[in-house]
């Protein structure tokens, strides 16, 4: 029995857009979604009940830190990663391949694996295409990522190849790990395509990940989201999304600006995770359909009416005040709680909205309202 069931429900007629039901050992997710992410095995600002609460069926946790604290040893003591951290739904691991971009003081690349020096004792431990597998196993995480060799989008000439190159040595590597593990039947395995901003190297990159379709539950595009031009992010996207098995959930990494998961789903996109929403919501500002509303702003101190009249957040509902917000955000942790829930349940909304949609047979009207409003001038 695979540890990964996917169904497609419904595809739109004019977009690539698809809705599906990915079944994993911790339930049912339903597709596209967007993942909040839990470094730490904890959403910032929320309890595991709390984001229950809204919905979510699948969370995003981080395997390079949950290595460094608590560690493996902690963690299968108490039963993996769901238990440690109280959560019964879906979870997926990123496998440590982004920290070699976003720690990349600290790092140094081989063929073997990344040398990381740890940032508390810089203590010297190597990050191995098996050891990230193992770490995840130790997890127990629902969908585990490869090992990657990450450069950032904005990087150009031979190290990409390479980093594409040494992406799809790694893959296999992971493949032959995960399956001597006899974990097949619990874990599910996603690669993960390379190739920076260069079509080429990314259909190379393509060709040889589809060639082990058979191996991997899933695929998903990485090295965007740094900083690349738009039009650039969506041709890749696009190229990956068209040639990538349709029968697949397809997972764009570190994309969470409610225009750009929109744009990712209608080009055929499942999944997408970023620290955005919850990271936003901490410096004060609050998303919604007419875009992001910076709460510390001298406005709305004397606005007595909820983020979003509309909003089934508790937030919102319970008639916690734009003003109220006002006066404490970033400094009461009261309010980071309160503009978290409204940032996830927004995310929830945009999503389940676009999935409603595809059903119905009306994304593309969803779509012109999204973006009349998001950035019309009505706000
Ligand atoms: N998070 C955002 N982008 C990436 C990527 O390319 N690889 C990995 N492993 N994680 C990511
Ligand atoms: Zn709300």
């Amino acid at each position: 029995m695979p540890a990964l069931q996917f169904e497609i429900l419904a595809t739109c007629h004019t977009t690539k857009a698809r809705v599906s039901r990915m079944t994993l050992p911790h339930g049912v997710t339903a597709l596209p979604a967007f993942m909040p992410v839990a470094t730490q095995a904890a959403i910032k600002g929320l309890t595991p009940q709390q984001v229950e609460s809204l919905g979510i069926t699948l969370i995003l946790n981080n395997t390079y830190h949950l290595n460094l604290r608590p560690g493996t040893k902690v963690l299968q003591e108490a039963g993996g990663a769901h238990k440690f951290q109280g959560w019964r739904h879906n979870l997926l691991t990123d496998s440590g391949g982004f920290q070699l971009v976003s720690l990349s003081k600290f790092t140094k690349i081989t063929e073997e694996g990344a040398l990381f020096s740890s940032p508390f004792t810089g203590e010297p431990t190597m990050l191995t295409p098996e050891e990230s597998i193992s770490i995840q196993h130790a997890i127990g995480a629902d969908i585990m990522m490869q090992l990657d060799d990450v450069v950032s989008s904005l990087t150009t000439g031979p190290r990409v190849a390479e980093a594409m190159a040494r992406s799809v040595r790694w893959l296999d590597r992971c493949i032959e790990y995960h399956e001597k593990s006899g974990r097949t039947d619990v874990q599910n395995l996603f690669a993960i395509v390379q190739g920076g901003l260069d079509p080429e190297l990314r259909n190379q990159c393509l060709d040889e990940m589809i060639q082990r379709k058979d191996r991997v539950a899933g695929y998903a595009i990485g090295g965007l989201s740094g900083g690349e031009a738009k039009d650039t992010f969506w041709r890749i996207v696009k190229q990956c999304a068209d040639k990538l098995p349709a029968d697949k959930p397809r997972y764009c990494m570190g994309v969470g600006f409610a225009e750009d998961l929109l744009v990712c789903a209608a080009l055929g996109v499942d999944m997408a995770d970023c620290v955005f929403p919850t990271r936003t919501a901490r410096f004060g500002v609050a998303l919604t359909f007419k875009g992001p509303m910076n709460l510390k702003l001298g406005k709305h101190a004397t606005e007595f009416v909820p983020i979003d009249e509309n909003c089934p957040c508790p937030t919102c509902k319970g008639g916690t005040t734009r003003a109220m917000l006002h006066h404490i955000v970033t400094l009461e942790t009261v309010a980071a709680h309160a503009v978290t829930m409204h940032n996830l349940t927004f995310q929830a909304q945009v999503m389940g909205g676009a999935r409603d949609a595809i059903l119905q047979g009306t994304f593309p009207d969803y779509l012109h309202k999204f973006f009349d409003n998001y950035f019309g001038d009505a706000g």
